[in-house]
């Protein structure tokens, strides 16, 4: 099949479709079995990331299990600090570990000479998805955003109050900018570089856009993410891209009143009704069961994904999760979940 003919791509595109495609971010992941068996012969996290064959295969497991709509490589988006010759690794039961960057002469040690040569396993699971992937579903690339990949890069892994990178980025803004530039320049070269190894749609995960005041919103998280579109688009003018700047509240309406994405992802919190009036006519949506309804399954489960469905699921829509899926949540309720979305009509 064509990509445009994809259900994704098409939802993308703005058409109404009789039911919206489904994919779930985090979809392949520690609540699968065969997952952990793949991730127990791979060794450490990265060492899965940069395995294309294994990377491949923990991608298509899901596929295979549920019949998603899409596909979405494995891989980290921490993988381009990496590149950029940052030190990351992850801890058992600890998450991201970086050495963090503390001032102008630690951006400046980073470097563009080996990124795609460090990445280039990435592009050849690309290609390896491709190749293994059922001729309708479609295959999803993606990157962080620069505030959430800075944010790891400065507060040197997850963080609770945010309090590095911001007196960082509002005491000294042009300092600042300079990580954010380089990392705008590396992403859109990176997701340039899925495109070109089979990715026919791309996600950008702003997971932590919502820590930010709303001038440093619109500064730190729709600035940059639009400066990488605009980029990509130069190149690749047909590539539908998703925006998911999390937890952003009202700032949602900044991202869909002056769009340069196809795509918004939402976050559970955003009401329903309100997404339908302000957002959805102006471009396609995707969202929002909340990732613990997926662990509680059930009538609580089936309710509120059929409330979802009766609001957004007219279209232009995608159905998904406010974020990724947790590691306890049992895969019988993903299936319930996937069997009531692909039997949905509108
Ligand atoms: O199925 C998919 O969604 C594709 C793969 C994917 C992973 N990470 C695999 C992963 C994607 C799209 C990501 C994105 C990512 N990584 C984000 C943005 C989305 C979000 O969740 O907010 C962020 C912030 C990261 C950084 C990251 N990676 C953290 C904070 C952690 C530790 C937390 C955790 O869940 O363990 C990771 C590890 C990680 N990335 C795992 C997976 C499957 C778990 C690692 C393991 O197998 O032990």
């Amino acid at each position: 099949m064509k990509t445009a003919d994809k259900l994704l791509v098409r939802a993308l595109r703005g058409e109404t479709l009789k039911r919206p495609p489904i994919w779930l971010m985090r979809q392949a992941g520690r609540y699968l079995p065969e997952y952990r068996a793949t991730r127990a012969k791979a060794g450490a996290f990265l060492d899965l990331c940069f395995n294309p064959e294994l990377a491949t295969e923990v991608t298509l497991q899901p596929i295979r299990r549920f019949g998603f709509d899409a596909a979405i490589l494995f891989s980290d988006i921490l993988v381009v600090p990496h590149a950029l010759g940052q030190n990351v690794r992850f801890e058992e039961g600890r998450g991201p570990v970086l050495d963090p960057l503390v001032d102008d002469e630690a951006i400046n040690r980073l470097a563009m000479d080996q990124f795609h040569q460090r990445l280039k396993a990435v592009y050849a699971t690309i290609g390896g998805i491709r190749a293994g992937l059922p001729a309708e579903t479609a295959l999803i690339g993606f990157a962080g955003a620069p505030w959430t990949v800075a944010s790891y890069m400065i507060e040197g892994g997850s963080s609770r109050d945010f309090a590095k990178i911001k007196s960082w980025a509002y005491g000294r803004p042009d300092s600042f900018q300079r990580l954010i530039n380089l990392l705008v320049e590396a992403t859109a070269q990176y997701l340039n570089a899925q495109i070109e190894a089979g990715a026919e749609v791309l996600q950008l995960f702003d997971s932590w856009a919502g820590s930010l005041d709303h001038a440093g919103l619109l500064r730190w998280s729709y600035q940059p993410m639009k400066a990488i579109v605009d980029r990509v688009r130069m190149s690749h003018p047909d590539v539908p891209v998703i925006v998911f700047p999390r937890a952003c509240g009202a700032g949602y309406l900044d991202f869909a009143r002056q769009p340069f994405m196809h795509g918004l992802s939402l976050d559970s919190g955003v009401p329903l009704d309100w997404a339908f009036t302000q957002l959805q006519g102006r471009l396609a949506l995707q969202g929002n069961l909340d990732p613990q309804l997926l662990v509680t399954g059930g009538d609580a489960m089936r309710n509120a994904a059929t409330r979802i469905l009766e609001t957004l699921g007219r279209g232009p829509f995608i159905f998904n999760l406010g974020h990724g899926i947790v590691p306890e949540t049992p895969p019988e309720h993903v299936g319930a979940l996937v069997d009531l979305v692909q039997g949905w009509q509108s």
